[in-house]
């Protein structure tokens, strides 16, 4: 169901009510199931995300080295919460429990991108280059 669920949120983007309901009628599962597997996993998302999608790891190496700092860093730049996104679609914000990059903590992912020894008075300095528009990038 898995790897049915990550082709559905590559081609949407995210996860509408519909899909679940779709993929749930496909894989002959009650809507329940398909509901819990998303709502389980934070990379599965109901709602539609932004261009760019922000990961602030809270794990707990990431958190003793300043990670809340970070986050709260860039919740003061975009003006949202958690599970928010901007309101011209540019930035959503989630947080992680870890992605590998302890040794080098803080640390928060942008899309595919790790950045490390993240520093909370550099993250308006990070974010710029994602205000250019995939359109404005090719
Ligand atoms: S705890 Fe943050 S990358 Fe491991």
């Amino acid at each position: 169901m898995i790897p049915a669920l990550q082709i559905a949120q590559g081609l949407y983007g995210y996860l509408p009510e519909a899909v679940l309901r779709h993929i749930a009628t496909k894989m002959d599962k009650p809507y329940s199931e398909v509901a819990g597997v998303v709502g389980f996993y934070s990379f599965f998302s109901t709602q539609p995300r932004g261009e760019n999608v922000i990961r602030v790891c809270l794990g707990t190496a990431c958190y003793v080295r300043g990670g809340k700092q970070v986050l709260d860093s860039i919740k003061k730049e975009l003006g949202i919460d958690v599970g928010q996104t901007t309101e011209d679609k540019r930035f959503s914000l989630e947080v992680a429990r870890c992605f590998g990059a302890c040794g080098l903590a803080p640390a928060i992912m942008i899309n595919d991108d790790v950045h490390q020894r993240v520093k909370p008075a550099r993250i308006k300095q990070m974010l710029a280059p994602y205000y250019e528009t995939a359109a404005e990038k090719v």
